[in-house]
């Protein structure tokens, strides 16, 4: 069987360097810091992921959706906001947004799945894009609509820890950034966690509070319980210590696919030329794409959907807009296996049992 997702082989490749980790913060008894406390391995962990990013302040939190939540709140989204929001991405992108009870203008992609197409006619209150599969989309022409506007900028950087735009970071790409460090995600954890980047230490304070039951601001009537433990946060850190390896790990497994799928005439949907990407998820635009998923299954590959249906579909968050680039691209994509410890002769398995299915 050849995995979809490589955090277990994560785990065998550093197994006591993680498994120590782990039982240091166990044995203390200290598991969830639910104050800031400097010197904590939570706050190590938060200075390393700010520092990594060129941000000033990392605020840990108990997941992507959280952290992507509380950027808003932080940025003042609530009832009456207009967000934009890109068509595709995970849904949790438009549930983060859902929640703080603002409004969804959903914004069709482009052939890569990027947020596109800015409206000229609605007045938003703040713009959340995504960087969807690792891809780094425009910076430069979002930063521009949203000084037009003079609305935050939201980054939601859970899949793009690792890429960068014209040299700098995803994390450091929006007025504020949010990060998961969810088992599928390209810095994993082995349970949920995210994080959120900011240069304001006001909100650094803020979202440390709203992370707590509302404590320590005194601005807030409540807050919520998302802290991320203490030994995800000791693990993590030791895991941002091999991420430049992992990235190069991650890197050269594309290449062996590009070469092969080259071979075959099929190409992955890639970064762009001046951004340099993480390589999170290895997505093909396919011809009958659930009939190869389906023979994939065969041969015992493990293959993903991303996404099924763009967001503006779902029922929850149906805004009866259409957004013909993004159903045409989640009726075409699937995603092949990749992550840093996939071998090359699992690369030419899949490589080959596509060709096979294809007949060229
Ligand atoms: C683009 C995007 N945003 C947000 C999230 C939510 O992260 P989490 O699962 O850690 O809540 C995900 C996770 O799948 C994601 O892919």
């Amino acid at each position: 069987m050849i995995k979809f997702g490589g955090v277990d082989r994560i785990y065998d490749a550093y197994s006591w360097r993680i498994t120590r980790r782990a039982k240091e913060v166990w044995r203390s008894g200290d598991v969830v810091s639910t104050s800031h406390t400097e010197g904590s391995w939570l706050d190590k962990f938060e200075k390393s992921v700010a520092k990594f990013t060129k941000r000033k302040y990392g605020v840990a939190v108990g997941s992507g959706t959280d952290a992507l939540y509380f950027s808003l709140r932080v940025k003042g989204i609530g009832p009456g906001s207009n967000v934009l929001c890109p068509a595709v991405s995970y849904l949790a992108t438009a549930e983060a947004i859902k929640r703080t009870g603002a409004t969804i203008t959903f914004v069709d992609v482009d052939r890569k799945g990027l947020i596109a197409n800015l409206p000229a006619t609605i007045l938003p209150d703040a713009l959340v894009y995504v960087n969807l599969f690792g891809n780094l989309a425009d910076y430069d022409r979002l930063r521009q609509y949203c000084d037009k506007h003079k609305i935050p900028l939201i980054e939601d950087a859970a899949q793009s820890l690792g890429s960068f735009y014209k040299k700098i970071p995803s994390g450091k790409l929006g007025d504020i950034s949010s990060l998961s460090f969810a088992p599928s995600k390209p810095l994993p954890c082995f349970g949920n966690g995210g994080m959120v980047l900011t240069d304001d230490i006001e909100e650094a304070k803020f979202i440390r509070s709203l992370r707590y039951h509302g404590k320590g601001t005194g601005k807030l009537e409540h807050g919520y319980n998302s802290c991320l433990s203490n030994d995800h946060a000791n693990v993590l850190n030791f895991l941002l210590s091999k991420y430049k390896s992992l990235l190069s790990r991650s890197k050269k497994v594309r290449q062996w696919y590009t070469k092969k799928l080259n071979d075959i005439g099929i190409s992955s949907i890639e970064s762009s030329s001046d951004t340099t990407s993480n390589n999170h998820k290895l997505v093909i635009r396919a011809q009958d794409r659930d009939g190869l998923k389906a023979f994939l299954d065969t041969k015992k590959i493990q293959t993903q959907i991303h996404y099924p249906q763009p967001m503006s579909r779902m029922k929850m968050f149906d805004t009866g807009q259409e957004m013909p680039n993004a159903e045409k691209l989640c009726q075409d994509v699937i995603s092949l296996p990749i992550h840093p410890f996939l071998k090359k002769d699992e690369v030419l398995h899949v490589c080959d049992s596509i060709k096979e299915y294809y007949g060229v």
